[in-house]
């Protein structure tokens, strides 16, 4: 596979199978991930990964809080800024109703949106979890570095023939996650994501997002 297949068929699934994925090769995964670029090659990324009944043990303590806490715990950082304003606000919109629409959810119908938002908590189904954090004293440049990695896992995945989702999701759940993985108190978890072999079945996996035209995002001059 080459860079244009894996970045082509990469997409947020969200209905993996329960097929175990080897430690060898998430192991492998992190090692090529590790040679993302950083500013001053600083690698400012942690990532913890779960699988197993670790895995199961996590996802039964996140259902165990569900009940109490339906909203998790607030965020330590805002998911997106205050007031979405244009386009971002609508490509959101876009892409919620397509995503539900997938799966015949009507807009009204908060309680069926709710129950599939829910399933982050469960990875999807996914045998692999993984968490990213990133010492708190890091800026904006570091929170991009961190990107960078994450995108490699991504693509790397795709050569595995494994998927990804990325999951903010878990943001709202930061206070358990650090706890849970002994994650160190100076780190801020950034996002979990779910890992693994995609459902072919899933309604849900046969979203493919939009992209804006090249026109809306690159100014070229000089050519
Ligand atoms: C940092 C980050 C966090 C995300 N968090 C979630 C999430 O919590 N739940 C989810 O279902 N999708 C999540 N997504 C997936 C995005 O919705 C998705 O990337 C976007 O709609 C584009 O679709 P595509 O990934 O299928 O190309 C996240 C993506 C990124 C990059």
């Amino acid at each position: 596979m080459n860079v244009s297949t894996a970045i082509d068929t990469r997409m947020s699934c969200r209905a993996f199978l329960a097929t175990p994925v080897p430690r060898a090769t998430i192991v492998q995964i992190l090692e090529q991930a590790k040679r993302a670029p950083s500013g001053g090659n600083l690698q400012p990324w942690l990532v913890h990964a779960l699988a197993g009944q670790a895995l199961t043990d996590f996802v039964a303590l996140v259902r165990d809080k569900l009940r109490s806490q339906p909203l998790g715990e607030g965020t330590e950082y805002p998911v997106y800024p205050p007031n979405l304003h244009e386009p971002y606000r609508s490509r959101r919109f876009k892409c919620g109703e397509d995503l539900y629409a997938t799966i015949r959810i009507a807009r009204e119908d908060k309680r069926a949106r709710l129950q599939q938002f829910a399933h982050n908590y469960e990875f999807f189904g996914a045998p692999v979890a993984l968490f990213f954090s990133i010492d708190r004293r890091m800026g904006i440049d570091q929170w991009a570095d961190l990107g960078m990695f994450m995108q490699n896992i991504m693509l790397l995945a795709r050569e595995h023939g494994l998927h990804t989702c990325a999951q903010e999701a878990w943001a709202v759940w930061h206070k358990t996650v650090a706890q849970a993985l002994s994650i160190p108190a100076d780190h801020m978890l950034f996002c979990g994501m779910a890992l693994g072999y995609r459902d072919e079945t899933a309604p849900i996996n046969t979203l493919r997002t939009e992209r804006a035209p090249l026109e809306e995002f690159a100014v070229l001059r000089g050519f």
